[in-house]
């Protein structure tokens, strides 16, 4: 049976083997990456589907500034391996992340993605218009939606990485040291 829950450290190796899976190497190259590395994903925003103790799909949500001083989540990664697709998978991580979100008081997500894939959860590109990546992408891609009514209204300029108060958690160094480790390694491998 698929069950979501919130991602642990023990569940990083098997994460990553799976963004490998989805997206390979290219992933490194996104401009949300800029907005993801040496970050710590929001709190409690870090979820997984796993089948019987497997991993088989990951989503997680990240502080980000959406224009100065607005707080909003950028959510992604999101992928399901490919076995289990098309049963709902995605959607579920997607949802329980938006309840989560909404629940621990964040006011908007934004992410890049298909609009046919995230048009279901209420994303739009009709809050972005004057929001911007920090490189390069597709505006058409760039969907927000708003978990408080306004709390996008009237914001522009660049998505910028956000300092935020949560506290450390054990482990969080270890994390952030594996995952820049595994990056230099695939790059080193692409290049
Ligand atoms: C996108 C992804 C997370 C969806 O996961 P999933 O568990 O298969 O999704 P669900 O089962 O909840 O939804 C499946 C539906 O989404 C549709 N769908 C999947 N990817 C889509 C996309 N990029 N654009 C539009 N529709 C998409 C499927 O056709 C299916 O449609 P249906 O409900 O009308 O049959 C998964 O396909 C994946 O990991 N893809 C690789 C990573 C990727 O391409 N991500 C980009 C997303 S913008």
């Amino acid at each position: 049976m698929v069950i979501i829950r919130e991602e642990r450290f023990a569940d990083v190796a098997a994460r990553e083997a799976l963004l490998e899976k989805a997206y390979g190497v290219e992933r490194f190259a996104k401009t949300s990456e800029r907005l993801r590395e040496g970050q710590l994903p929001a709190g409690g925003l870090s979820l997984v589907a796993t089948d019987h103790g497997a991993l088989v799909g990951t989503v997680r949500l990240w502080n980000v500034a959406a224009g100065p001083g607005r707080h909003a989540l950028l959510l992604g990664p999101l992928a399901v391996h490919p076995d289990y697709r098309n049963r709902g998978i995605g959607t579920a991580l997607v949802r329980r992340a938006i309840a989560r979100a909404r629940l621990a008081g964040h006011g908007a997500i934004l992410l890049v993605g298909d609009l046919a894939y995230y048009g279901r959860f209420g994303f739009s590109a009709a809050l972005t218009g004057a929001l911007r990546m920090p490189g390069r992408y597709e505006p058409d891609r760039l969907l927000a939606l708003e978990l408080k009514s306004g709390a996008l209204a009237g914001t522009r300029g660049v998505i910028g990485t956000i300092r935020t108060a949560e506290p450390k958690r054990v482990g969080s160094a270890t994390r952030i040291a594996a995952d820049g480790g595994q990056r230099r390694a695939l790059m080193k491998r692409a290049a």
